[in-house]
């Protein structure tokens, strides 16, 4: 049997299996029969529902100096905002009204949101909303913190794992970050009962298609309940301004592959997708994915929250995006729930 057919019917394959399937990535009939069998799987465990996450980008701060990302430290053209507990409340506000049962709360590594001040905000947010999810997406901290914001109240967290290949880390992380803390991170969360979120940025500069091979193999392993991946896109103030952006067409093929690999797994067609392809999240869709994270920010603060460059619905109000997510959705046969959407087991 060829490493295409055990992945559908085995979800699981070796490094090497998983690079003989990246190999033939461009091949028009393969990408046609994955994606099917993509949607097959994701239609049996979740049917048409595309479950909303309301996304709360609460600070663009970052002690870190990621090579990529428009918001790292050195980067002195980023102008900086933080938003209050009262301003991120209303946020919470804005999005429950709007029928939106998760919150995540994303920003960089800012020193500023203590232990303490974190606990604070997601008690006071689970004290108002107790039956929403909230995520948090604030990047590489100590167990105990983790285990902190779990006792208050967080049920989940994203941190993408950008690469599993150390060399390929290093070229985008300078010398102060490592895989292996970031990986230790990961395996802290899942130990603390949240449900996990890893991910990787498509064509992010260095990447080879072995460098993805390691990834699905490490994703194989630590079994996340999420998986964020969007391709590449250069932000003008980065080393890698001129670097090319990631493939939306691959982007694509590996949304489908992890459908095959972990079937009930939440995956969403990601923002950065739809920033490089007008179609991108229906396409992402359409190739597997089962979430979309609308912006809750408040739209001052949006075009600040520049990871990278001409990212889409800066300028929306919440209302108009899920409004627009809705109609988009509708088209191609899937709805939005308006649902806490937790992981199946
Ligand atoms: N292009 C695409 N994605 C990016 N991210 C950061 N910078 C970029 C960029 N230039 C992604 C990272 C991070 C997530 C919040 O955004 O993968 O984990
Ligand atoms: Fe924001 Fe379409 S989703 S405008």
């Amino acid at each position: 049997m060829n490493s295409i057919e055990k992945l559908i019917n085995y979800h699981r394959l070796e490094l090497e299996e998983y690079k003989e399937v990246l190999s033939c990535w461009k091949e028009k009939e393969i990408q046609e029969k994955l994606k099917k069998e993509a949607v097959k799987l994701r239609k049996n465990h979740y049917g048409t529902k595309v479950f909303p996450r309301g996304l709360i980008e609460f600070t663009n701060y970052c002690k870190n100096n990621c090579y990529y990302c428009g918001i790292r430290r050195d980067n002195n053209h980023a102008d900086r905002y933080r938003l209050s507990k009262d301003e991120m409340l209303e946020c919470c506000k804005n999005g429950y009204d709007l029928g939106f049962r998760t919150f995540v709360l994303q920003g960089g590594e800012d020193p500023y949101y203590t232990d303490e001040r974190m606990v604070d905000i997601i008690r006071s947010i689970k004290l108002l909303y107790p039956e929403c999810a909230i995520t948090l997406s604030i990047g590489e901290k100590s167990r105990e913190s983790y285990a902190l914001f779990r006792k208050a109240g967080a049920d989940r967290y994203l941190l993408r794992h950008e690469t599993a290949n150390e060399e390929h880390y290093g070229k985008l992380h300078p010398a102060s970050m490592s895989l292996s803390n970031r990986k230790q991170c990961l395996y802290y969360l899942k130990e603390l009962g949240y449900q996990v979120g890893a991910g990787f940025m498509v064509g992010s500069p260095g990447q080879t298609l072995d460098c993805i091979a390691e990834d699905l193999i490490f994703l194989q392993e630590l079994k996340p309940h999420m998986i964020g991946i969007g391709p590449f896109i250069p932000h003008h103030d980065t080393i890698y301004a001129n670097e090319k952006a990631g493939s939306v067409e691959l982007t694509l093929f590996l949304l489908s592959v992890i459908r095959l690999m972990l079937p009930k797994v939440l995956l969403p067609a990601t923002t950065a997708l739809g920033t490089l392809d007008p179609f991108g999240r229906e396409k992402g869709i359409e190739a597997g994915a089962n979430v979309v994270m609308p912006n809750l920010s408040p739209v001052k603060n949006r075009k600040l929250y520049d990871l990278y460059d001409n990212k889409i619905c800066t300028g929306e109000e919440a209302a108009e995006c899920k409004g627009c997510l809705s109609r988009r959705m509708e088209k191609i046969g899937y709805q939005l729930v308006y649902e806490r959407g937790d992981a199946l087991e």
